[in-house]
C-alpha cells in the first residue's frame, strides 16, 4: 500500500471551466466548477488522497503551475479545455514535470467537432478519459491512486 502522503494529486482546470453550470449546459452539464470541485475533495477524501485544485484562463499561468508542481505532487490530472488542442507549451510543461498525468474531459471530445479530436498534451500523459461529465474527473483520481498503489509495491 502507498504512503498517504506520497498520493499528493494536482487537479488543474482550463480556460472556460470556471463558466461551468452556465456555460453549453447542453454540453458540459448543470454542474459548476465549484460543484466539480466538491465531488472532486470528497472522492479524494474517501481514497485517502490529498488534492489541490487549479483552474486559470490563462496558458501561462497554467504553465506556471505545472512547473511549479513537480516537487509537491505525485501526480497530475488536467482538463486543458480548448488549450487541449493546441498548446504545446502545456504539453512541454507536463512532460519537464516529470509526473505521470491523465488528460480529462467532461464531454466527448471524440464525437465533436473535428478540431476537439486532435490533443497537443496527449503526448506527455499516460492516458486520458473523456465524456463521463465530472466522472471523468473522479474515475481519473481512482486510477491515480491505483498508479501511485502499484509504484509503491
Ligand atoms: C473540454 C473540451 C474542450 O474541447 C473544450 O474546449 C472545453 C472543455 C471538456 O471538458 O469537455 O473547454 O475540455
Amino acid at each position: 500500500m502507498a504512503k498517504k502522503e506520497s498520493r499528493r494529486v494536482l487537479i488543474v482546470h482550463g480556460p472556460n471551466l470556471d463558466r461551468l453550470g452556465s456555460r453549453e449546459k447542453d454540453i458540459y452539464g448543470d454542474l459548476t466548477l465549484g460543484e466539480i470541485d466538491e465531488d472532486i475533495r470528497n472522492t479524494a477524501e474517501k481514497l485517502g488522497v490529498t488534492v489541490e485544485i487549479f483552474q486559470s484562463n490563462s496558458e501561462g499561468d497554467l504553465v506556471a503551475k505545472i512547473n511549479s508542481a513537480g516537487g509537491a505532487h505525485d501526480f497530475l490530472i488536467i482538463n486543458p479545455a480548448a488549450y487541449t488542442h493546441s498548446s504545446h507549451a502545456i504539453r512541454d510543461a507536463i512532460a519537464a514535470s516529470k509526473l505521470p498525468a491523465i488528460e480529462v474531459h467532461l464531454s466527448n471530445v471524440g464525437s465533436r467537432e473535428t478540431f476537439r479530436r486532435s490533443s497537443a498534451v496527449a503526448p506527455a500523459c499516460v492516458g486520458a478519459i473523456a465524456g463521463f461529465g465530472v466522472f471523468s474527473y473522479l474515475l481519473a483520481l481512482e486510477m491515480a491512486v491505483t498508479m501511485l498503489e502499484s509504484n509503491d509495491e
